[in-house]
């Protein structure tokens, strides 16, 4: 429990309204995508960045840890509150500041929803490509601190590769600002992409600068339906073999497609035991060319039936199998474990094949899917934790899988981050010096360890 009076305070700095210490209140801060749950003290939605600076330095005086917030869609438990304290809201500040379409640059605040502000960019003919599954939902804050990804990222880059500047209060509540609306600049480190991923253990952010494209011509989609997941494997090395990068290439194995038939009505063949889901982007009369130039590589690799949609709903149609696949899972099996490593595009099918084992192995159903063009593969472990003994199985399967992606040269999270899930993983992919490296960075910015402590390195923290 807080003292009175740093309440009173909290509420000095950002008006009563705007602290929240009901239980019934804190509850619905207290947790994220990973349904861990951890009751914070006391909530605030800052109005100003003045105000987050005042909030950051009375922590640091009263040594209450800060645990920043967007809309809480996070895979790890970036922004859950493991050790009480605050919880500092951004969603107040959901402004679009400026869409510069002379420069192609946008300067926006961290609240804004980045479906809203994807939308908001295409009425002037403009894009931002990252396309996190919960785009409708997270917030553009939320999406810097993870370095969210998304399908479109295979041929578009991720999220640090569109941020160009921020603002920031550091966690010792300076107000300060990194890069800027250049498209080039090397005075100094490189602060932007540092804070970019650092889920949110350096710095609270509280305006981006984004770098635009200009928005394609026209795009069109197409799904592929295989009769055995090793096809579909071969399939998308062929495709990137072949000097192809489709806009997406996501795959759906057979399990994930068996979820989808149990939990929708949406049509998809029995006879299908892996999907693609292809989009191309560009000019027009470059995207039939594209879906020949896929389909002839694609045919000789056991596919049941190529659908290529003619029309919007027709794409709306076919993405809707994809989108459908988080809840049709989350409904099949609550409990289960969702990871999300990343191998070299290449060692998809080797990959595959070693999930394939493990699951055997620990008789417990392995579910994949997930950006397969960039090698990254949401493997979904079906642990009933109901069932006696399955959570131990369970955790030894995912150790299996970091082991296997880290061997073929991978990594533990092409997307997801760190957070609280992984960090008892850490040592098994990064070396000790280098968490040293990463932990000096930490003190030296956050000696109080005040700001989202207990995530990303290893702590005695326990989910519960
Ligand atoms: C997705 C999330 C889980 O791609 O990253 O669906
Ligand atoms: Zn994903």
């Amino acid at each position: 429990m807080l003292d009175k009076h740093i309440i009173t305070t909290l509420q000095q700095i950002s008006g009563k309204d705007h602290v929240l210490t009901d239980k019934a209140d804190l509850i619905c801060y207290s947790y994220d995508a990973t349904q861990r749950q951890f009751l914070p003290d006391v909530v605030v939605h800052p109005g100003t960045v003045e105000e987050i600076s005042r909030i950051m330095k009375l922590a640091n005086e009263e040594k209450i840890p800060v645990f920043p917030r967007g809309a809480g869609t996070g895979f790890t438990g970036g922004s859950v509150p493991t050790a009480g304290g605050i919880v500092l809201g951004l969603t107040r500040f959901d402004n679009i500041l400026e869409i510069d379409e002379e420069n192609l640059v946008a300067r926006i605040e961290p609240g804004v929803v980045t479906e809203d502000f994807q939308k908001a960019v295409e009425k002037v003919g403009l894009f931002y490509p990252p396309d996190p599954a919960s785009l409708k939902v997270s917030t553009m804050g939320g999406n810097v601190a993870e370095c969210a990804g998304g399908p479109r990222c295979v041929k578009y880059g991720v999220t640090k590769d569109y941020i160009i500047g921020l603002e920031i209060v550091t966690p010792t509540g300076d107000i300060i600002k990194t890069g800027g609306p250049t498209m080039k600049g090397v005075v100094g480190y490189d602060l932007t992409k540092l804070i970019c991923g650092s889920e949110g253990t350096l710095a609270i952010i509280t305006k981006i600068i984004v770098k635009l494209l200009p928005l394609p011509e026209a795009k069109k989609t197409m799904l592929v339906l295989f009769d055995s997941i090793d096809g579909a494997a071969q399939a998308v090395s062929a495709i990137i073999r072949g000097k192809i990068i489709p806009t997406t290439l996501e795959f759906l194995d057979a399990r994930t497609l068996d979820c989808i038939r149990q939990a929708t009505d949406l049509d998809v063949p029995e006879a299908a035991r892996a999907v693609l889901l292809i989009e191309v982007d560009g000019d027009r009369e470059f995207l039939d060319k594209q879906v020949a130039k896929i389909s002839a590589i694609v045919q000789p690799l056991g596919v049941v039936e190529v659908r290529v949609a003619e029309t919007p709903a027709e794409s709306e149609a076919l993405w809707q199998i994809r989108r459908s696949i988080s809840a049709s899972l989350r409904q099949v099996n609550p409990d289960k474990f969702n990871e999300d490593i990343c191998v070299p595009r290449s060692k998809v099918p080797e990959m595959i094949r070693k999930i394939e084992r493990i699951s055997d192995h620990y008789q417990i159903p392995i579910v994949n899917y997930g950006h397969a063009g960039d090698g990254n593969i949401h493997v979904n472990i079906m642990v009933d934790e109901r069932v006696p003994g399955d959570h131990e199985k369970a955790e030894k399967a995912v150790f299996e899988v970091f082991e296997g992606a880290l061997e073929l040269g991978g990594t533990m999270s092409g997307e997801h981050g760190v957070g609280i899930m992984k960090a008892p993983f850490l040592d098994m992919e990064l070396s000790a010096n280098v968490v040293d490296y990463m932990k000096t960075i930490k003190r030296a910015l956050d000696p109080n360890n005040i700001l989202n402590p207990g995530k990303i390195f290893p702590s005695d923290v326990k989910t519960h």
